[in-house]
C-alpha cells in the first residue's frame, strides 16, 4: 500500500515538535537526483524552489555569470535548503560535474542553442527552457544537435499542467463530451514583460519577439488541443503602450504589447489567439468548441488584491448531456511555489523521465511546432500577409522540418 502524501502538514503549527525519528506521515525521503541550474534569474530560482518543495531531487549546484543572480540563489536556497551548493565558475564545469543528474537551462532565449551544445557534449539529461531559440534557423540546428544525444531533453512549455488544461484535455480528449471540435480561442491579458537582467526580454533579437518569448506557451496549448499540424497563420499585432520610450545603450525596446492571431489546421480546426499587454492584471481564457458543445477555462490572478489564482472550467452541453460549472485549485503551496503550480508539475515530470518513465512533457518537437506558429505570426505582422507554413519553411530552407519527425506529436 502506498503511504498517503501529508507532507504539507509537517509545518503545521501544533506539528512542529514531531521530531525525525517519529515523522512517518511527514517524513521526506531523501532526494534522489541531482540537478544543476545554469542561469540563476527569474526561472532558474523558481526552479530551484520548486525542486525543494517536491524534494525529489537537491540542487547540487549553480551557474551564471552574473554574480547579483549567483548570489541571490545561493541566498534563496539557503532558507529551503540546507544542503551545500557548488558555485561553478563556468559553463564547462557546470555542465560536467560527475555528480549531476540532469542540467536545467534557464538563461535567456538567445543564449538557448550555445548553452544546450555545451550541455549536450555532457550526455547528460537536459531540460531547457521554453522558447527552445529565437529562430527557425536556431530550433532547425537545436532539433539537429538533439537528434544523437541518446538521453532526453525536456523543454519548459509547462502551461499543460495548469489545473484548468488539464482538465480542459480530459474533456475533450479523454471523455469527449464535446464530439468532434472545429474551433479553439484562447487569449492572455495581462500587464507587461518585467524587469530582466540586463533588459534582454526588451529586444526581439534576444527574445525571438513577443509571440515567440510568451505566447509559445499558447501555441504549445493550442497545437496539443488540435492535434494536427498548423498550415496557415495571419496575425495583426504592433507596440502600442509598453516600452515607447524604452531604451538600453542607446537601442529603442522594439518588442510587440498586443495582437491577433488566426490559426488553420490541416484537421480544418480553426483558431485564434489574443495578446494584450497593458492590462493591471493577468487573465487567460480558453473556449474549445465541437459539435455536442462548449468548454470555458477561465484563469484570472488579481496581484493587486492579493488573492490566489482563481481557476475555472465549464462544459456546456445544452441538450446533449449535462452542462457543469468547475472551480479548480491546486494545493495553495503548490499554485504559490510558481506558474499556479505549473512548474511543481512540471518536475514531477522531469523527476519521472529521470527514474525512466514516460510521461507527458513537452519534446523538442512539440517546442519546434510552437515556434513554428510564433515565427510564422511574427512574421505576418511584419508583412501584413497570410503566411503558409510550407511556403514559410521553404523560403528559409527549412522543409526537412516537415518530415514526420519534425512534426507535431
Ligand atoms: N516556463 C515559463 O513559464 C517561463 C517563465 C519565465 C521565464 N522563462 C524562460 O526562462 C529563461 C530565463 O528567463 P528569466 O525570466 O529567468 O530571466 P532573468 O533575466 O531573470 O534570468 C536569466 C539569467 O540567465 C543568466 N545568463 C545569461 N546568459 C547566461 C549564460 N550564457 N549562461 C548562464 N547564465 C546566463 C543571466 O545572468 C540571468 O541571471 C528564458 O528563456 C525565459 O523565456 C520561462
Amino acid at each position: 500500500m502506498t503511504k498517503p502524501r501529508l507532507r504539507f502538514f509537517e509545518n503545521a503549527p501544533g506539528q512542529r515538535h514531531i521530531v525525525e525519528s517519529d515523522r512517518y506521515l511527514y517524513r521526506q525521503d531523501a532526494p534522489s537526483h541531482n540537478l544543476v541550474v545554469i542561469g540563476t534569474g527569474t526561472m532558474g530560482q523558481e526552479h530551484m524552489r520548486v525542486a525543494a518543495l517536491l524534494g525529489r531531487a537537491k540542487v547540487l549546484g549553480i551557474y551564471d555569470p552574473q554574480p547579483a543572480s549567483m548570489d541571490a540563489a545561493e541566498a534563496l536556497y539557503a532558507t529551503i535548503c540546507q544542503a551545500p551548493l557548488r558555485r561553478y565558475p563556468d559553463l564547462a564545469s557546470a555542465c560536467n560535474d560527475p555528480d549531476a543528474d540532469v542540467l536545467m537551462i534557464c538563461t535567456p532565449n538567445v543564449t538557448h542553442l550555445e548553452v544546450l551544445k555545451t550541455a549536450l557534449a555532457s550526455g547528460k539529461p537536459i531540460f531547457l527552457e521554453k522558447p527552445m531559440a529565437t529562430t527557425l534557423a536556431d530550433a532547425a540546428a537545436l532539433m539537429d544537435a538533439v537528434r544523437t544525444h541518446s538521453a532526453f531533453v525536456q523543454i519548459g512549455l509547462q502551461y499543460r499542467y495548469k489545473a484548468q488544461y488539464r482538465e480542459a484535455f480530459h474533456e475533450v480528449k479523454v471523455r469527449g463530451s464535446l464530439g468532434p471540435v472545429h474551433t479553439i480561442s484562447m487569449s492572455e491579458y495581462r500587464p507587461p514583460f518585467l524587469d530582466k537582467v540586463a533588459q534582454w526580454n526588451k529586444f526581439n533579437k534576444n527574445t525571438g519577439g513577443t509571440l515567440v518569448e510568451k505566447c509559445c506557451h499558447y501555441f504549445d496549448l493550442i497545437n496539443l488541443m488540435a492535434d494536427s499540424r498548423a498550415i496557415r497563420v495571419y496575425a495583426s499585432g504592433g507596440r502600442a503602450v509598453n516600452f515607447l520610450d524604452f531604451e538600453k545603450d542607446g537601442v529603442p525596446a522594439d518588442i510587440d504589447d498586443h495582437a491577433f492571431v488566426s490559426i488553420d489546421y490541416a484537421n480544418g480546426i480553426r483558431a485564434s489567439f489574443t495578446l494584450n499587454m497593458f492590462c493591471p492584471d493577468f487573465s487567460e481564457e480558453l473556449i474549445v468548441v465541437g459539435e455536442r458543445g462548449r468548454l470555458i477555462t477561465h484563469e484570472r490572478f488579481d496581484f493587486h488584491a492579493l488573492q490566489p489564482t482563481q481557476t475555472s472550467v465549464n462544459v456546456e452541453l445544452g441538450e446533449s448531456g449535462a452542462s457543469r460549472r468547475t472551480a479548480l485549485s491546486y494545493p495553495a503551496l503548490i499554485e504559490q511555489s510558481g506558474h499556479h503550480g505549473a512548474t511543481y508539475f512540471e518536475h514531477i515530470a522531469l523527476m519521472d523521465q529521470l527514474d525512466g518513465r514516460s510521461v507527458d512533457c513537452a519534446t523538442v518537437q512539440q517546442g519546434l511546432w510552437s515556434m513554428i506558429v510564433a515565427c510564422a505570426a511574427q512574421e505576418s505582422i511584419r508583412s501584413g500577409q497570410a503566411v503558409a507554413i510550407d511556403g514559410f519553411l521553404a523560403a528559409q530552407q527549412l522543409t526537412h522540418l516537415l518530415a514526420p519527425e519534425g512534426g507535431q506529436s
